[in-house]
């Protein structure tokens, strides 16, 4: 296989985005569990965390919910959730999730997050994680976000940035989903244009943390820089703490950004 880490030349289409979500991303889903310590898993903990905190009442939307990571976490503390995802291969194996267990509160429906199927003023809550960066035009998905939100609702959502290690990694494998990773301030002109406001940015990833090519890099993808980065300082992961320092923060590639849909809009 070909490896470069020049950017895809002309426009990355939907329809190429959604046919790299099958084949060898779809089989790398099947049962991947790493164990409470590992970063991944720390992360996925303080997601389902601020989505518990920021939660009231009403409906929560998982826009592009993939094979249903975030749908258990969150079903308990919940009243009605609904994963969205435009992959038919990750939306069925959500919905086998979620019949499994039962869980009466949940459901899943193929769609785009660019055409949310849901009327306006719906939900209460959306998040998206490790999805935007994959979305040409992410502005729409957001804006999508803000429409089905009600007035005052909550967004919790992650951007990848593009000055980042990590935007070098992911072009190093041209059979994964395109990377359409944005500086960091259009990440928040974006989500601003779109009648949000930010309340917190929450930094994650100076290293990639994963993968193992461009071979040049290899000495910053060595494993256990993950060990490092999920070691717990005055109570948050020191991949946090540093990729938070004002200088390293737009260089930091992944951003959860909570957000307030403006109240008078
Ligand atoms: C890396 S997976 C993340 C899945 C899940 N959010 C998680 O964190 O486990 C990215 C997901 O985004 C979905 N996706 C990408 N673009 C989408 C779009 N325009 N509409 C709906 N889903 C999309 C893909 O099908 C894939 O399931």
């Amino acid at each position: 296989m070909q490896i470069s880490n020049k950017p895809v030349s002309g426009p990355i289409t939907d329809a190429a985005q959604k046919s790299r979500f099958g084949g060898r991303y779809l089989l790398d889903q099947v049962g991947r569990t790493p164990p409470p310590s590992d970063y991944f898993a720390k992360l996925a903990a303080l997601r389902v965390l601020l989505i518990r905190q920021n939660y009231r009442a009403g409906l929560a939307l998982d826009v592009c919910c993939g094979a249903g990571g975030f749908l258990l976490p969150v079903a308990p503390f919940t009243d009605r959730l609904l994963g969205i995802d435009f992959s038919p291969g990750l939306i069925s194996m959500a919905q086998r999730l979620v019949e499994d267990v039962g869980a009466a509160s949940v459901a899943c429906v193929q769609g785009d997050a660019k055409r949310l199927p849901l009327r306006a003023e719906s939900a209460t809550l959306a998040y998206s994680f490790s999805a935007l960066y994959y979305v040409p035009d992410v502005g729409q998905a957001v804006r999508e976000c803000a429409r089905v939100l009600v007035p005052g609702g909550i967004a919790l959502l992650e951007f990848g940035v593009r000055s980042s290690l990590n935007t070098v990694v992911s072009r190093a494998y041209q059979d994964s989903p395109i990377p359409c990773h944005l500086p960091l301030r259009r990440i928040y002109r974006t989500v601003r244009q779109a009648g949000f406001t930010i309340e917190q940015d929450r930094a994650f990833q100076l290293l990639p943390l994963w993968g193992d090519r461009p071979r040049w890099l290899k000495p910053l993808l060595h494993r256990g820089f993950r060990r490092l980065a999920a070691a717990e300082v005055a109570g948050r992961m020191l991949d946090e703490r540093v990729s938070s320092l004002p200088p390293l923060r737009p260089l930091a590639f992944r951003h959860l950004l909570v957000c307030r849909k403006d109240p008078h809009r």
